[in-house]
């Protein structure tokens, strides 16, 4: 496989550096020349990583094409670009649809839609992949775990769950803020929180049997201090609050989608 970037940004960088750190990193790969100093960096880093001098040198150098520019300049990079048929195109540009690229691209035949994290750098995380491929499965799963979907509007629900990820750090933030205005020092704040939620992350996976909400009672002791942040938060409408943002970023996503299906479980 000879692996072309259009688009040498933070995504791109984080998915070279993952599959150069893979075991089996014989990939070759083209990267467009922009962003020239991250382009430049990775070329330097790694054997077999080259930086093209212009994005149409990267499809006519390559079989396997990873989109990674921003949504908003896409129409216009890829409208001057000369496709092949037989080129294998995976579109990472998270809120263009599959069908969108596919017309920007003609006259591709195979196009994937691909939603890596940047934690893939570090070969964790889930990419999804829409549809199904199992080339692109292989190459991702060489980072992390892939899960493969049939139906786009599966993917866009999935991908909403990526829309949280800044919420969960304002939580933390807000737990270490406290901490640190009842005078505890800010790094053994950030060290006890740190610690104990990396323990947390891991319930799941231990008791793969047992749901969310069931875990969330688990800790919630009737009388107890967690049962009473629970209930706070859950009369106050926190997390139906939570669930309407879900609702809104899946509709941006996914103009079209069916509303939710029934109330929260
Ligand atoms: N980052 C994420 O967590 C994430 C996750 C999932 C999906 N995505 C998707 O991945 C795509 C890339 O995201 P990103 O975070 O990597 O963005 P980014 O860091 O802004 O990277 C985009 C890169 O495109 C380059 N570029 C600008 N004009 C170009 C052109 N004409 N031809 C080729 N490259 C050009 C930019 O170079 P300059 O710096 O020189 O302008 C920039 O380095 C987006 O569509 C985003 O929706 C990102």
């Amino acid at each position: 496989m000879k692996l072309g970037f259009i688009g040498t940004g933070a995504l791109t960088s984080a998915i070279v550096t993952g599959l150069k750190s893979a075991a089996d990193n014989s990939v070759s790969v083209l990267l467009s020349p922009r962003n020239e100093e991250i382009a430049a960096g990775l070329a330097l880093r790694y054997p077999d990583v080259r930086v093209a001098p212009d994005n149409q040198a990267v499809l006519d150098s390559c079989d396997t094409i990873m989109l990674a520019v921003r949504p908003q300049i896409a129409h216009d990079v890829l409208a001057e670009l000369q496709f092949r048929r037989d080129h294998r195109v995976v579109s990472l540009i998270a809120t263009l649809s599959r069908k969108e690229v596919a017309a920007l691209i003609a006259p591709v035949e195979h196009v994937t839609k691909a939603l890596p994290m940047p934690m893939i750098a570090h070969r964790q995380g889930t990419t999804i992949i829409c549809p199904p491929d199992r080339h692109m499965a292989a190459l991702f799963g060489r980072l992390g775990k892939v899960i493969e979907v049939e139906d786009s509007s599966e993917f866009d629900a999935l991908s909403v769950v990526t829309a949280t990820f800044a919420t969960y750090f304002k939580y933390l933030d807000t737990i270490h803020g406290w901490l640190k205005g009842h005078g505890v020092a800010d790094a053994r704040a950030r060290d006890y929180i740190v610690t104990l939620y990396k323990a947390l992350a891991n319930a799941p996976e231990t008791t793969p049997d047992t749901g969310f909400m069931h875990l969330a009672e688990d800790y919630a002791t009737r009388g107890g201090i967690n049962e009473q942040i629970f209930r706070e938060l859950t009369a106050r409408n926190v997390f139906d609050i939570f669930a309407e943002s879900l609702d809104g970023v899946y509709r941006r996503i996914s103009p079209g989608a069916a509303p939710r299906i029934g109330p929260l479980s």
